[in-house]
């Protein structure tokens, strides 16, 4: 599926960009299925866009008792910790909804990672089959991309790149000296709709190189969704690289 590119020039229009789809989107699931299920992306660049979302204009427009709530990966810390991804979308979004605490699946940080690996796939495992699905699917993947072309915690020459049997796995990642807990790309490629959320100069060349270099060189080209769209939503600086709009 072709990557669908639109820039924004500025990060506070991508916001608003972002944060429109994400209305939009929610309503039409539910209205198509009855529910929302999305896979939030963890890291600095999504704050301002949890906080956006978390406003008047667009809060009230998602019906949070339909939306399910999950996250692509997660630091081995607890949700209290700053380097939380659940704590960044708690603190700036879910915490000003009345989600219920049942819609939320966040990954134990807290635990030992392959046991919250492990405890996280039987939750999803459990989460499709009562809604269902034969298959794996979330209407929507939030992506972000780092400058080494990683995504979720699919970083460059790990393991986890070549799981094909696992939906969420645990690894030790050398340059972040840490233990992550990620989706693997075949359940991020679950995605009927995934969004590369990106901005920033210093994500200029890495973004190039991901969407015009050479294939098959970054974690983030693995994200080809089968059945399902990739959308890459970044501001000018982002995209200042690119020579294809
Ligand atoms: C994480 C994220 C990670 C992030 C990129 C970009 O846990 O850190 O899931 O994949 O999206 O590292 O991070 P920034 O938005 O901070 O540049």
């Amino acid at each position: 599926m072709p990557n669908k590119v639109k820039v924004q020039s500025d990060v506070y229009k991508l916001a608003r960009a972002a944060a429109e789809y994400f209305v939009t989107l929610s309503q039409e699931m539910i209205i198509e299925k009855g529910f929302f299920s999305v896979v939030l992306s963890g890291g600095s660049t999504p704050e301002n866009l949890y906080a956006l979302i978390a406003t008047d204009t667009y809060l009230p427009r998602v019906d949070w008792s339909k939306t399910y709530v999950f996250w692509g990966d997660e630091r081995p810390v607890p949700p209290e910790d700053l380097d939380s991804n659940y704590r960044l979308a708690s603190d700036t979004l879910l915490s000003n909804t009345q989600i219920p605490a049942e819609n939320v699946f966040r990954i134990a940080g807290e635990t030992p990672p392959e046991e919250a690996a492990n405890t996280y796939e039987e939750r999803l495992e459990t989460f499709f089959a009562e809604k269902g699905l034969a298959e794996p699917q979330f209407d929507l993947v939030l992506l972000g991309l780092g400058s080494d072309g990683h995504t979720a915690s699919l970083f460059p020459e790990s393991d986890v790149l070549e799981m094909t049997d696992r939906w969420v796995a645990a690894h030790y990642v050398e340059s972040q000296r840490s233990w992550r807990i990620t989706m693997t790309a075949p359940l991020l490629n679950s995605g009927r709709n995934v969004m590369f959320y990106v901005s920033g100069t210093d994500k200029a060349e890495i973004v190039r190189d991901v969407l015009e270099g050479e294939p098959d060189r970054y974690p983030a080209q693995l994200i080809d969704p089968p059945n399902g769209r990739i959308i890459w939503l970044v501001d000018q600086d982002a995209a200042m690289l690119l020579t294809k709009r």
